[in-house]
């Protein structure tokens, strides 16, 4: 199956790409504007072509020449605090730019789509663990942009029977086992690779935001997936549209909550570094614990986490850190 990945040279789509290319059956094309993936993320062998999806006639020249089958799209501006301060970047392209990749993909027929959703459609939940069809208030124009992609999925398959699986991701992190890939974010964004910043030498401390939540250490809780299991959940949604040609969307977590405290420790653990934590101010719009409820995922896609282990996850991140001090270039 021909297989077109947007945004496969990123953090997510390049774990997804390494995976797949892997398997028989599939043939993958990356695409990718490179304005914040890497090149090198993108195995040998695998074409990467560049274009933006914001751009017709990039997605036709690839759409035209490749004839993809199924669509992974990871294209997205990711972070929270800078949708809050330019939110039109991230409606531009995560929303207009999802329009026009759609329409590439109503265009020459492809059959199935497997978008990037998160946990932020949630905002602060109604109850944890959260559930596939608990409400979605998002409390940000990043979920904002994400839960109106979702909604236009659904209208796509009433439309014109596009068939697509929406992955919400809590906190994807870790590396693949091998080191060669893992995140890359400039400026780093999330929380264990800049807590890896200082055994890396690049920063003195952490800072913890809040230590007065109601958690029973007082740190924010979050649910770590690692990332090789977030590209086998892809893989599986795949498999399981070409088998139901249905639409549906999953949870996808580890099962349970760390707290910032905890990942402080386990990166303290793994790397033997003191990591000294300085507790500063809350980080407004955080809310106390998102746990994801994953069991649907298991049940109905038949996905197996390889991770569950906080310290096993800090590890492959640390070991991706230690190949490439100075990142992916
Ligand atoms: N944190 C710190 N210090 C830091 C960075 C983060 O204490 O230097 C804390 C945050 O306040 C939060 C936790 O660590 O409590 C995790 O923060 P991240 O920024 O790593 O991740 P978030 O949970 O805020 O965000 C993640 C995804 C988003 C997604 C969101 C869904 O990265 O893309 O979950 O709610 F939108």
């Amino acid at each position: 199956m021909k297989v077109l990945v947007c945004g496969g040279a990123g953090y997510i789509g390049s774990h997804l790409v390494r995976e797949i290319s892997k398997l028989p059956g599939y043939e993958v094309v990356v695409f990718d504007n490179l304005a914040k993936g890497h090149a090198a993320a993108v195995p040998a062998g695998v074409k990467l072509e560049r274009g933006d999806i914001r751009n017709k006639d990039d997605l036709e020249r690839v759409f035209a020449s490749f004839k993809p089958e199924a669509v992974f799209h990871f294209a997205a501006w990711i972070e929270v605090g800078e949708s809050c301060s330019d939110p039109l970047k991230y409606y531009e392209n995560n929303v207009c730019g999802t329009v026009t990749l759609l329409q590439a993909v109503q265009r020459h027929g492809t059959k199935y789509f497997i978008f990037s959703s998160t946990a932020a459609l949630f905002g602060t939940p109604d109850r944890i663990p959260i559930h596939e069809f608990d409400t979605t208030v998002p409390k940000n124009p990043y979920g904002d942009t994400k839960l109106a992609v979702e909604v236009m999925l659904k209208a796509c398959d009433d439309a014109f029977g596009l068939k697509s699986v929406c992955l919400r991701y809590f906190n994807a992190c870790g590396a693949d086992a091998s080191g060669e890939i893992g995140e890359d974010h400039e400026p780093e964004s999330h929380i264990i690779p800049i807590v890896l910043q200082v055994p890396r030498g690049k920063r003195e401390k952490v800072f913890i935001f809040g230590n007065d939540y109601n958690t029973p250490d007082g740190t924010c809780i979050r649910d770590y997936v690692h990332v090789t299991d977030l590209a086998s959940a892809h893989i599986k949604s795949l498999e399981y549209l070409v088998k139901h040609n249905k639409s549906d969307k999953f949870n996808l977590g580890s099962g349970k909550g760390f707290s910032v405290k905890e990942i402080v420790e386990a990166a303290r653990r793994v790397t033997g570094h003191p990591i000294p934590a300085e507790v500063k101010d809350r980080r407004p719009g955080d809310p106390d614990t998102l746990v994801a409820a994953s069991q649907r995922a298991e049940e109905i896609l038949g996905w197996k986490r390889q991770y569950t282990d906080i310290e096993a996850i800090v590890q492959t991140a640390w070991n991706f850190h230690q190949k490439h001090p100075n990142g992916l270039h």
